[in-house]
Protein backbone atom coordinates (compact mmCIF):
# COMPACT_ATOMS: atom_id res chain seq x y z
CA UNK A 1 0.00 0.00 0.00
CA UNK A 2 1.69 3.14 -1.07
CA UNK A 3 0.33 7.17 -1.22
CA UNK A 4 1.15 8.76 -4.45
CA UNK A 5 3.11 11.85 -3.93
CA UNK A 6 2.27 13.55 -7.09
CA UNK A 7 -1.63 13.05 -6.63
CA UNK A 8 -1.80 14.37 -3.29
CA UNK A 9 0.44 17.66 -4.06
CA UNK A 10 -1.76 18.17 -7.66
CA UNK A 11 -4.98 17.99 -5.16
CA UNK A 12 -2.73 20.00 -2.86
CA UNK A 13 -2.11 22.44 -5.96
CA UNK A 14 -5.38 22.42 -7.32
CA UNK A 15 -6.97 23.21 -3.99
CA UNK A 16 -4.45 26.13 -3.40
CA UNK A 17 -6.65 28.16 -6.04
CA UNK A 18 -9.46 28.49 -4.82
CA UNK A 19 -8.92 31.37 -2.69
CA UNK A 20 -5.08 32.13 -3.88
CA UNK A 21 -3.73 35.40 -2.87
CA UNK A 22 -0.11 37.36 -3.63
CA UNK A 23 2.59 35.27 -2.52
CA UNK A 24 1.47 31.91 -2.63
CA UNK A 25 -1.39 32.18 0.02
CA UNK A 26 -4.97 31.32 0.42
CA UNK A 27 -7.65 33.10 1.78
CA UNK A 28 -10.76 30.70 1.81
CA UNK A 29 -13.42 31.95 4.88
CA UNK A 30 -15.41 29.46 6.18
CA UNK A 31 -19.06 29.43 4.38
CA UNK A 32 -18.05 31.45 1.11
CA UNK A 33 -18.41 30.36 -2.10
CA UNK A 34 -15.20 29.30 -2.16
CA UNK A 35 -15.11 26.89 0.67
CA UNK A 36 -18.35 25.79 -0.95
CA UNK A 37 -16.10 24.83 -4.30
CA UNK A 38 -13.18 23.48 -2.23
CA UNK A 39 -15.97 21.21 -1.06
CA UNK A 40 -17.12 20.52 -4.31
CA UNK A 41 -13.82 19.82 -5.69
CA UNK A 42 -13.10 17.15 -2.64
CA UNK A 43 -16.86 15.60 -3.51
CA UNK A 44 -14.91 15.43 -7.18
CA UNK A 45 -12.30 13.36 -5.98
CA UNK A 46 -13.91 11.17 -3.19
CA UNK A 47 -17.07 9.76 -5.56
CA UNK A 48 -15.66 8.18 -7.88
CA UNK A 49 -13.68 6.28 -5.43
CA UNK A 50 -17.12 4.98 -4.04
CA UNK A 51 -17.46 6.78 -0.62
CA UNK A 52 -20.34 8.18 0.38
CA UNK A 53 -21.22 11.44 1.60
CA UNK A 54 -22.90 12.97 4.31
CA UNK A 55 -23.41 16.34 6.07
CA UNK A 56 -24.65 17.36 9.73
CA UNK A 57 -26.66 20.33 10.96
CA UNK A 58 -22.58 22.15 10.98
CA UNK A 59 -22.16 21.50 7.91
CA UNK A 60 -19.35 18.73 8.79
CA UNK A 61 -18.60 17.11 5.92
CA UNK A 62 -18.00 12.84 6.02
CA UNK A 63 -17.01 10.91 3.12
CA UNK A 64 -17.25 6.88 4.22
CA UNK A 65 -15.04 4.06 3.23
CA UNK A 66 -17.07 1.20 4.76
CA UNK A 67 -15.71 -1.39 6.46
CA UNK A 68 -16.36 -5.35 6.51
CA UNK A 69 -18.54 -5.02 9.48
CA UNK A 70 -20.36 -1.61 9.16
CA UNK A 71 -22.09 -1.91 12.92
CA UNK A 72 -18.67 -1.05 14.12
CA UNK A 73 -17.82 2.50 15.09
CA UNK A 74 -15.48 3.93 12.67
CA UNK A 75 -12.04 5.42 12.18
CA UNK A 76 -12.83 9.21 11.81
CA UNK A 77 -9.47 11.45 10.44
CA UNK A 78 -9.40 14.73 8.86
CA UNK A 79 -9.48 18.50 9.42
CA UNK A 80 -10.50 21.55 7.93
CA UNK A 81 -10.92 22.95 4.94
CA UNK A 82 -11.19 26.97 5.50
CA UNK A 83 -7.84 29.15 5.82
CA UNK A 84 -6.72 32.18 7.76
CA UNK A 85 -7.60 35.70 5.83
CA UNK A 86 -4.24 35.73 5.04
CA UNK A 87 -3.23 32.54 5.17
CA UNK A 88 -1.08 29.51 3.77
CA UNK A 89 -1.49 26.38 1.16
CA UNK A 90 -1.42 23.54 3.95
CA UNK A 91 -2.69 24.63 7.39
CA UNK A 92 -5.98 22.46 7.18
CA UNK A 93 -6.20 21.64 3.71
CA UNK A 94 -3.27 18.97 4.00
CA UNK A 95 -5.29 17.00 7.00
CA UNK A 96 -8.18 16.33 4.84
CA UNK A 97 -6.89 15.86 1.80
CA UNK A 98 -4.35 13.80 3.58
CA UNK A 99 -6.94 11.34 4.70
CA UNK A 100 -8.64 10.56 1.25
CA UNK A 101 -4.48 9.82 -0.05
CA UNK A 102 -4.15 7.32 3.01
CA UNK A 103 -8.17 6.06 2.41
CA UNK A 104 -7.33 6.09 -1.52
CA UNK A 105 -4.57 4.31 -1.42
CA UNK A 106 -5.74 1.83 1.02
CA UNK A 107 -8.75 0.97 -1.45
CA UNK A 108 -6.08 0.66 -4.44
CA UNK A 109 -4.10 -1.95 -2.23
CA UNK A 110 -7.25 -3.91 -2.58
CA UNK A 111 -7.31 -4.17 1.39
CA UNK A 112 -10.35 -4.38 3.03
CA UNK A 113 -11.14 -2.94 6.74
CA UNK A 114 -13.19 -4.30 9.83
CA UNK A 115 -14.66 -1.00 10.74
CA UNK A 116 -15.61 1.67 8.38
CA UNK A 117 -13.17 4.64 7.55
CA UNK A 118 -14.66 8.33 7.86
CA UNK A 119 -13.19 11.26 6.26
CA UNK A 120 -13.87 14.65 8.21
CA UNK A 121 -13.95 18.14 6.96
CA UNK A 122 -14.81 20.49 10.28
CA UNK A 123 -16.52 23.83 9.15
CA UNK A 124 -14.86 27.09 10.29
CA UNK A 125 -11.77 25.71 12.22
CA UNK A 126 -9.65 29.21 12.00
CA UNK A 127 -12.58 31.65 13.56
CA UNK A 128 -11.05 34.34 10.66
CA UNK A 129 -14.99 35.06 9.58
CA UNK A 130 -17.13 33.99 12.12
CA UNK A 131 -15.05 34.19 15.62
CA UNK A 132 -14.07 31.37 17.51
CA UNK A 133 -12.53 28.88 15.85
CA UNK A 134 -13.63 25.04 15.84
CA UNK A 135 -17.25 25.14 15.48
CA UNK A 136 -17.77 22.36 13.59
CA UNK A 137 -15.82 20.16 16.23
CA UNK A 138 -17.18 21.70 19.16
CA UNK A 139 -20.97 21.02 18.15
CA UNK A 140 -20.16 17.20 16.83
CA UNK A 141 -18.60 16.89 20.54
CA UNK A 142 -21.66 18.50 22.36
CA UNK A 143 -19.42 21.14 23.81
CA UNK A 144 -21.74 23.68 22.68
CA UNK A 145 -25.61 23.33 21.34
CA UNK A 146 -25.40 23.71 17.26
CA UNK A 147 -27.37 27.20 17.62
CA UNK A 148 -24.67 29.24 19.59
CA UNK A 149 -23.65 30.68 17.08
CA UNK A 150 -26.07 31.94 14.35
CA UNK A 151 -25.73 35.33 15.56
CA UNK A 152 -22.01 35.34 15.17
CA UNK A 153 -21.67 38.14 12.26
CA UNK A 154 -18.48 38.88 9.87
CA UNK A 155 -17.05 42.10 8.85
CA UNK A 156 -20.00 42.36 6.03
CA UNK A 157 -22.60 42.17 8.97
CA UNK A 158 -23.47 38.37 7.88
CA UNK A 159 -24.43 35.98 9.99
CA UNK A 160 -23.39 32.82 10.66
CA UNK A 161 -26.57 30.98 10.79
CA UNK A 162 -27.83 32.42 7.57
CA UNK A 163 -24.39 31.45 5.47
CA UNK A 164 -24.67 27.82 7.11
CA UNK A 165 -28.22 27.39 5.83
CA UNK A 166 -26.45 28.60 2.58
CA UNK A 167 -24.27 26.16 2.51
CA UNK A 168 -26.93 23.41 3.50
CA UNK A 169 -28.94 24.65 0.90
CA UNK A 170 -26.11 23.92 -1.61
CA UNK A 171 -25.63 20.85 -0.12
CA UNK A 172 -29.03 19.50 -0.38
CA UNK A 173 -27.98 16.96 -2.54
CA UNK A 174 -25.68 15.47 0.33
CA UNK A 175 -27.47 13.30 2.59
CA UNK A 176 -27.80 14.17 5.73
CA UNK A 177 -26.62 12.71 8.86
CA UNK A 178 -27.35 13.63 13.01
CA UNK A 179 -25.00 15.70 14.61
CA UNK A 180 -22.35 13.29 16.70
CA UNK A 181 -21.17 9.88 16.80
CA UNK A 182 -18.71 7.94 18.88
CA UNK A 183 -16.06 7.25 16.79
CA UNK A 184 -13.29 4.29 17.64
CA UNK A 185 -10.51 6.97 17.07
CA UNK A 186 -9.72 10.26 15.51
CA UNK A 187 -6.48 11.33 13.95
CA UNK A 188 -6.10 14.21 13.09
CA UNK A 189 -2.80 15.06 10.46
CA UNK A 190 -1.73 18.80 10.09
CA UNK A 191 1.44 20.69 9.38
CA UNK A 192 3.58 21.37 12.42
CA UNK A 193 3.34 25.19 11.89
CA UNK A 194 6.31 25.51 13.87
CA UNK A 195 10.15 25.13 13.58
CA UNK A 196 11.04 21.95 15.76
CA UNK A 197 10.86 19.18 13.29
CA UNK A 198 12.72 20.72 10.48
CA UNK A 199 14.99 21.91 12.79
CA UNK A 200 15.80 18.64 14.13
CA UNK A 201 15.27 16.56 10.22
CA UNK A 202 12.56 15.02 11.79
CA UNK A 203 9.68 13.57 9.30
CA UNK A 204 7.00 13.25 11.68
CA UNK A 205 4.99 14.69 15.47
CA UNK A 206 3.78 12.25 17.17
CA UNK A 207 0.99 15.03 19.05
CA UNK A 208 1.01 14.40 22.59
CA UNK A 209 -1.51 17.29 23.52
CA UNK A 210 -3.01 20.68 22.90
CA UNK A 211 -2.26 23.98 25.07
CA UNK A 212 -5.42 25.54 26.21
CA UNK A 213 -6.80 28.89 24.70
CA UNK A 214 -8.85 31.32 25.57
CA UNK A 215 -10.43 34.10 23.21
CA UNK A 216 -12.50 37.17 24.43
CA UNK A 217 -13.71 40.67 22.57
CA UNK A 218 -13.20 43.58 24.31
CA UNK A 219 -15.70 46.61 22.68
CA UNK A 220 -15.01 50.19 24.56
CA UNK A 221 -17.54 53.07 23.95
CA UNK A 222 -16.92 56.17 24.12
CA UNK A 223 -18.50 59.29 22.51
CA UNK A 224 -17.61 61.13 18.83
CA UNK A 225 -16.00 64.08 19.37
CA UNK A 226 -14.05 67.29 17.18
CA UNK A 227 -10.48 66.24 17.00
CA UNK A 228 -9.27 69.97 16.76
CA UNK A 229 -12.11 71.55 19.30
CA UNK A 230 -12.75 69.05 21.93
CA UNK A 231 -10.50 69.58 25.19
CA UNK A 232 -8.67 66.59 26.16
CA UNK A 233 -10.10 66.70 29.61
CA UNK A 234 -13.86 66.49 27.92
CA UNK A 235 -13.34 63.82 25.78
CA UNK A 236 -14.44 59.98 26.10
CA UNK A 237 -11.58 58.60 23.61
CA UNK A 238 -12.28 55.09 23.10
CA UNK A 239 -8.67 54.35 21.12
CA UNK A 240 -6.89 55.64 24.21
CA UNK A 241 -8.66 53.73 26.51
CA UNK A 242 -7.99 50.53 24.66
CA UNK A 243 -4.12 51.40 24.44
CA UNK A 244 -4.26 51.72 27.90
CA UNK A 245 -6.65 48.54 28.25
CA UNK A 246 -4.15 46.57 26.07
CA UNK A 247 -0.85 48.18 28.78
CA UNK A 248 -2.58 46.48 31.71
CA UNK A 249 -3.06 43.24 29.83
CA UNK A 250 -0.28 42.79 29.07
CA UNK A 251 1.67 43.58 32.50
CA UNK A 252 -1.25 40.87 33.52
CA UNK A 253 -0.22 38.20 30.90
CA UNK A 254 3.77 38.82 31.39
CA UNK A 255 5.56 35.76 31.54
CA UNK A 256 9.66 35.48 31.55
CA UNK A 257 9.33 32.21 30.16
CA UNK A 258 7.74 32.88 27.05
CA UNK A 259 5.05 30.08 28.09
CA UNK A 260 2.25 32.37 28.12
CA UNK A 261 1.10 33.59 25.40
CA UNK A 262 -0.89 36.98 24.96
CA UNK A 263 -1.87 38.09 21.52
CA UNK A 264 -4.04 41.14 20.14
CA UNK A 265 -4.46 40.36 16.36
CA UNK A 266 -7.43 42.59 15.72
CA UNK A 267 -8.34 45.67 16.30
CA UNK A 268 -11.18 47.82 14.85
CA UNK A 269 -12.28 51.44 15.60
CA UNK A 270 -15.11 53.47 14.59
CA UNK A 271 -16.06 55.63 13.35
CA UNK A 272 -12.22 55.31 11.60
CA UNK A 273 -11.82 58.79 10.77
CA UNK A 274 -8.20 60.87 11.17
CA UNK A 275 -9.77 64.14 12.50
CA UNK A 276 -13.09 62.15 14.88
CA UNK A 277 -12.62 61.08 18.30
CA UNK A 278 -13.31 57.53 18.71
CA UNK A 279 -16.57 56.50 19.87
CA UNK A 280 -15.87 52.76 19.71
CA UNK A 281 -12.62 50.29 19.82
CA UNK A 282 -12.88 46.54 19.66
CA UNK A 283 -10.33 44.14 20.19
CA UNK A 284 -9.51 40.74 20.04
CA UNK A 285 -8.07 38.99 23.01
CA UNK A 286 -6.00 35.32 22.31
CA UNK A 287 -4.38 34.20 25.34
CA UNK A 288 -2.69 30.87 25.43
CA UNK A 289 -0.67 28.20 28.44
CA UNK A 290 -0.23 24.29 28.47
CA UNK A 291 -1.52 24.26 32.42
CA UNK A 292 -5.04 24.90 32.82
CA UNK A 293 -4.55 26.50 36.32
CA UNK A 294 -2.46 28.80 34.89
CA UNK A 295 -4.51 29.75 32.18
CA UNK A 296 -7.63 30.03 34.44
CA UNK A 297 -5.93 32.11 36.58
CA UNK A 298 -4.99 34.91 34.00
CA UNK A 299 -8.19 34.31 31.93
CA UNK A 300 -10.36 35.12 34.88
CA UNK A 301 -8.68 38.18 35.70
CA UNK A 302 -8.87 39.84 32.10
CA UNK A 303 -12.14 41.77 32.79
CA UNK A 304 -10.87 43.27 35.84
CA UNK A 305 -8.06 44.34 34.60
CA UNK A 306 -9.77 46.04 31.50
CA UNK A 307 -12.41 47.14 33.82
CA UNK A 308 -9.72 48.82 35.72
CA UNK A 309 -8.01 50.16 32.75
CA UNK A 310 -10.80 52.49 31.76
CA UNK A 311 -10.20 56.15 32.32
CA UNK A 312 -13.47 57.32 30.66
CA UNK A 313 -15.31 54.88 28.68
CA UNK A 314 -16.97 51.80 29.63
CA UNK A 315 -15.88 48.36 28.54
CA UNK A 316 -17.91 45.13 27.77
CA UNK A 317 -15.85 42.51 27.84
CA UNK A 318 -17.29 38.16 25.56
CA UNK A 319 -15.62 35.84 26.29
CA UNK A 320 -15.94 33.66 22.73
CA UNK A 321 -13.97 30.65 23.45
CA UNK A 322 -12.09 28.15 25.94
CA UNK A 323 -10.75 25.05 25.14
CA UNK A 324 -8.79 23.66 28.20
CA UNK A 325 -5.40 21.75 27.07
CA UNK A 326 -5.98 18.66 26.15
CA UNK A 327 -4.00 15.15 26.33
CA UNK A 328 -3.84 12.90 23.10
CA UNK A 329 -4.60 9.00 23.30
CA UNK A 330 -1.78 6.92 24.48
CA UNK A 331 -3.27 4.71 21.74
CA UNK A 332 -3.17 6.89 18.92
CA UNK A 333 0.42 7.73 19.68
CA UNK A 334 1.18 3.99 19.88
CA UNK A 335 -0.19 3.42 16.75
CA UNK A 336 1.63 6.58 14.80
CA UNK A 337 4.74 5.71 16.09
CA UNK A 338 4.66 2.27 15.39
CA UNK A 339 3.62 3.33 12.17
CA UNK A 340 6.47 5.98 11.61
CA UNK A 341 8.67 3.14 12.76
CA UNK A 342 7.71 0.92 9.73
CA UNK A 343 8.10 3.27 7.07
CA UNK A 344 11.88 3.90 8.39
CA UNK A 345 10.76 6.98 9.43
CA UNK A 346 12.26 9.45 12.19
CA UNK A 347 9.75 10.59 14.58
CA UNK A 348 8.99 12.57 18.23
CA UNK A 349 6.79 13.38 20.47
CA UNK A 350 5.55 16.83 20.70
CA UNK A 351 2.66 19.04 21.72
CA UNK A 352 0.82 21.56 19.89
CA UNK A 353 1.26 25.18 20.36
CA UNK A 354 -1.60 25.66 17.96
CA UNK A 355 -5.30 24.72 18.89
CA UNK A 356 -7.23 22.53 16.35
CA UNK A 357 -10.40 20.25 15.80
CA UNK A 358 -8.59 17.44 17.74
CA UNK A 359 -8.71 18.97 21.17
CA UNK A 360 -13.02 18.92 21.01
CA UNK A 361 -12.62 15.26 20.13
CA UNK A 362 -10.42 14.38 23.24
CA UNK A 363 -13.55 13.73 25.13
CA UNK A 364 -15.43 12.07 22.84
CA UNK A 365 -12.98 9.14 21.74
CA UNK A 366 -9.07 8.39 22.40
CA UNK A 367 -7.83 11.07 19.80
CA UNK A 368 -4.68 12.24 18.31
CA UNK A 369 -2.37 13.96 15.78
CA UNK A 370 0.33 13.42 13.20
CA UNK A 371 2.56 16.81 12.38
CA UNK A 372 4.86 17.29 9.39
CA UNK A 373 7.48 19.75 9.21
CA UNK A 374 6.70 23.13 8.00
CA UNK A 375 9.24 25.13 6.25
CA UNK A 376 11.42 27.28 8.44
CA UNK A 377 8.10 27.15 11.10
CA UNK A 378 6.43 29.68 9.17
CA UNK A 379 2.17 29.46 9.64
CA UNK A 380 -0.94 31.51 9.08
CA UNK A 381 0.93 33.39 6.25
CA UNK A 382 1.43 33.09 2.60
CA UNK A 383 5.05 31.21 3.05
CA UNK A 384 3.86 28.51 5.12
CA UNK A 385 5.16 25.33 2.94
CA UNK A 386 5.57 21.57 3.33
CA UNK A 387 7.40 19.62 0.16
CA UNK A 388 5.92 17.21 -1.69
CA UNK A 389 7.90 14.57 0.20
CA UNK A 390 6.79 15.67 3.12
CA UNK A 391 3.46 15.93 2.73
CA UNK A 392 3.54 12.11 0.87
CA UNK A 393 5.73 10.77 3.89
CA UNK A 394 3.01 12.29 6.29
CA UNK A 395 -0.10 10.29 4.55
CA UNK A 396 1.80 7.43 4.63
CA UNK A 397 1.95 7.11 8.30
CA UNK A 398 -1.52 7.95 8.42
CA UNK A 399 -2.23 5.40 5.90
CA UNK A 400 -0.36 2.96 7.85
CA UNK A 401 -2.60 4.39 11.27
CA UNK A 402 -5.89 3.42 9.82
CA UNK A 403 -5.54 0.74 8.21
CA UNK A 404 -3.90 -0.51 12.10
CA UNK A 405 -6.71 1.16 14.04
CA UNK A 406 -9.61 0.28 11.78
CA UNK A 407 -8.31 -3.38 11.87
CA UNK A 408 -8.84 -3.68 15.45
C1 LIG B 1 -5.50 27.72 15.00
O1 LIG B 1 -5.52 28.13 13.86
C2 LIG B 1 -4.82 28.42 16.04
O2 LIG B 1 -4.93 29.66 16.07
O3 LIG B 1 -4.14 27.78 16.85
MN1 LIG C 1 -5.35 24.27 10.99
MN1 LIG D 1 -4.83 27.71 11.34
MN1 LIG E 1 -5.92 25.95 13.49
Amino acid sequence: MRVSEQRQWDRLMQMARLGAIQGEGVNRAALSDLDHQARRLLLSWALPLGLAPSVDALGNLFLRHEGTDPGLPAVLAGSHMDSQPKGGRFDGIWGVLAALEAVQAIREAGLATRRAIEIVAWTNEEGGRFAPGCMGSMAFSGFRPPGSWDEVKDRDGLRFGAELARLLAAEADIPRRPLGFTPYAYVEPHIEQGPLLEAEGLDIGIVTGIQGSRWFLVEIAGKTDHAGTAPLALRQDAVQDMVRAIAALNALTADPQDVLRFTVGRVEVFPNSSNTVADLARFSIDLRHPDAAVLTARGDAVVATIQGAMARCRATVTETFNALPARFAPLVQEAIAAAAQAEGLQARPMPSGAFHDAQFLVPVCPTGMIFIPSRAGISHHPAEYSSPAQTARGAQVLARVLLDLAGR
